[in-house]
């Protein structure tokens, strides 16, 4: 989603504000913007562009514009379209207020009508907008300017006071050239601490390597950010003490190396990031329950796992189901963490909430996850991301070792959570004496084993793939997507990589279903995915699938496993994958199955890392 960098102190702010922002932009990347207090007379000054940021840095102007106090925004459109004066920074009538801002103002209509009637006049279709006006309204109102500072925070106090929805936000002001100011809401935002200089943005990621201390804002609080000092209040204006963290963040294990895209480098990236999930869920021993926030007897009694989630993680979740229900022999249930919110909610005894999210950050995920809070009911995030907001608000976490995810679209953070969610699934059937020591051994060999038949299933065929099949499938504008039992949520995420990357119609179905309507869909120009399974029963099933499609002239694409010929028989096109455990299938096929989907969108001249009207981390709702 947006991307809010700022900077203070001893060095002009350019150069790091659009460092950051470039480091940052794969989150969302319409529009982008730079404002600074300029030296010579200390106005704000700011140059803005359409589309990413080589727009922005190649704008003549841009290189008269820099100062010791700057503020930089990426943007992912939710109120007005990707333009000009859309993007961000915003300013009040003077231009003496700066704003970037991540998030939404919900009553943002409101308020500007009512400005509207003062005489405030309006640019730009965004809710921000309205916060560069309110704030100026207010300073225009203040006049004890004795106790500055004071007289600042209850500006603020002021504002935030008359703003509702779920927002983060960076403010220059004229009148205060020292001072950096930080609104959170509910979005992160957080301050890398340097010597003399502040670094300040929505994910630590900005400024990995230039600092090891950083400051998370807390909910609700503000900072007046100097180059060596943070003043921080809750939204009534109290003090607050300011609490530093450490710093673990490497910016250098995200460079794309020999490959094309993020993603090819990502999806090849998987069977090491799956060992290492394996290894440090291992490392943990008896630690885990602790880490997870939960007791060992809790455990024992646990008679229900629910799973939250959005787009991949959901899918994740959807196919860690079945690990749970077959290896605890524990009902579960899987909520999409965008509907869980408005449905009824039953605190039940036994049972633990699982969040899932690759950032940690996904908005939807997060107001879920404080519904569950709010009953006291044990709540545990799976997340990619140590320092991030579900990992702070969740009562216990297990981390996935995918390491930065860059490509918009998710693929070594889906394998690494179905490898922690198949070992979570073990450890708490260990946990309940449901099986030995052994049985936990070979289930991490068999994931271990899984990851292996991942990268070699791609290694078998990527030549193929990208010299034939990619140039043919890439001319086809729908496909649909059938998969059973475990490989229907897998055959929904591969419709998901089809849509975001490619940008093909895809339609997912449980294939028993076709037959229930879907079928009237089926011709020559519609290929048809299926995503077999390992287990005898189910395989047949799909055969016959197969079979009702090949009767209506269909096209058939077979991702299956060794022997099951009588499908490769009846296919247009078959990838076959080596037998794993009877439950890691889908995590066997991942690569092949992502691999394909990414050599189609490259076929077809696609931005791959960074697909249209998307972003990582969508921190609204
Ligand atoms: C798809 C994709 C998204 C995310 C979803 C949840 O490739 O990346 O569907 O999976 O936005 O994101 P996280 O896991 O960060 O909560």
């Amino acid at each position: 989603m947006c991307s809010v960098v700022g900077y203070i102190g001893k060095n002009k702010s350019k150069a790091f504000v659009l460092e950051g922002l470039s480091r940052l932009e794969y989150r969302g990347y319409d529009s982008v913007g730079f404002a600074c207090l300029s030296q010579e007379n200390n106005t704000i000054v700011s140059a803005k562009a359409v589309g990413g940021l080589d727009n922005l840095t190649h704008m003549f102007t841009m290189a008269h514009i820099d100062g010791f106090l700057g503020i930089g925004h990426s943007r992912w459109a939710t109120h007005g379209q990707p333009s000009e004066s859309n993007a961000h920074p915003h300013f009040d009538c003077q231009k003496t207020v700066a704003i970037v801002h991540n998030g939404i103002i919900e009553n943002y209509l409101s308020l500007k009508k009512d400005l509207e009637l003062l005489g405030h006049v309006f640019y730009s279709d965004t809710d921000t907008e309205v916060i560069a006006h309110v704030f100026e309204a207010l300073l225009v109102a203040t006049s004890d300017m004795e106790n500055k500072h004071k007289t600042l925070a209850q500006v603020v106090v002021s504002l935030v006071s008359r703003l509702t929805g779920a927002y983060a936000f960076m403010a220059l002001v004229q009148g205060y050239p020292d001072t950096l100011i930080l609104v959170r809401q509910r979005p992160p935002l957080c301050v890398g601490i340097g010597d003399n200089e502040m670094f300040v943005a929505s994910d630590a990621f900005a400024f990995a390597g230039k600092t090891d201390k950083v400051f998370f804002l807390p909910e609700e609080s503000f900072a007046f950010v100097k180059k060596n000092e943070i003043q921080l209040y809750d939204f009534a204006g109290n003090a607050l003490p300011v609490h530093m963290q450490a710093l673990d963040l490497s910016w250098q294990d995200s460079q794309k190396n020999e490959h094309e895209h993020f993603m090819l480098k990502e999806i090849y990236e998987q069977k090491a990031v799956i060992h290492k999930t394996i290894d440090s869920l291992q490392a943990l021993h008896d630690t885990i329950w602790d880490y997870m926030g939960i007791t060992a007897q809790q455990i024992r009694t646990l008679d229900h796992i629910s799973f939250i989630g959005c787009g991949t993680s959901w899918h994740a979740a959807r196919l860690a189901q079945f690990f749970f229900e077959q290896v605890c022999k524990m009902n579960s249930s899987v909520h999409l963490a965008s509907e869980f919110r408005y449905m009824t909610f039953f605190p039940t005894q036994h049972k633990i909430h699982l969040a899932i999210s690759q950032s940690g950050e996904t908005a939807d995920t997060l107001e879920a996850l404080r519904v569950i809070n709010a009953h006291t009911m044990p709540t545990v995030a799976l997340t990619n991301v140590a320092s991030s907001t579900i990992v702070r608000e969740a009562g216990g976490f297990l981390l996935t070792q995918a390491g930065r995810e860059i490509a918009v679209a998710s693929t070594k953070a889906f394998s690494t959570q179905l490898a922690a969610l198949y070992w979570l699934a073990h450890r708490i059937a260990l946990e309940k004496g449901l099986i030995a020591q052994a049985d936990m051994v070979q289930a991490c060999a068999d994931v271990i084993y899984a990851a292996q038949v991942l990268e070699a299933s791609i290694e078998k065929y990527k030549h193929e793939i990208s010299a034939y099949h990619a140039r043919k499938y890439a001319t086809y504008s729908k496909a649909i997507f059938l998969g059973r039992n475990s490989s229907y949520p897998f055959a929904m995420e591969a419709a998901l990589k089809l849509k975001e990357i490619a940008y093909i119609f895809a339609q997912c179905y449980p294939a028993g279903e076709l037959k229930h309507g879907p079928l009237a869909l089926i011709d020559e120009h519609t290929p048809v995915f299926i995503f077999s399974h390992q287990d005898s029963l189910i395989y047949h099933k799909l055969l016959s699938n197969a079979q009702e499609v090949k009767a209506r002239n269909g096209h058939v694409v077979a991702f299956v496993f060794e022997g099951q010929d009588e499908m490769c028989a009846l296919a247009d096109l078959y990838f076959v994958v080596p037998n794993v455990a009877p439950l890691l299938g889908q995590l066997a096929m991942t690569g092949l199955m992502q691999f394909f989907m990414y050599a189609i969108a490259k076929e077809l001249g696609c931005p791959i890392d960074k697909p249209r009207n998307l972003a990582k981390s969508v921190t609204v709702e």
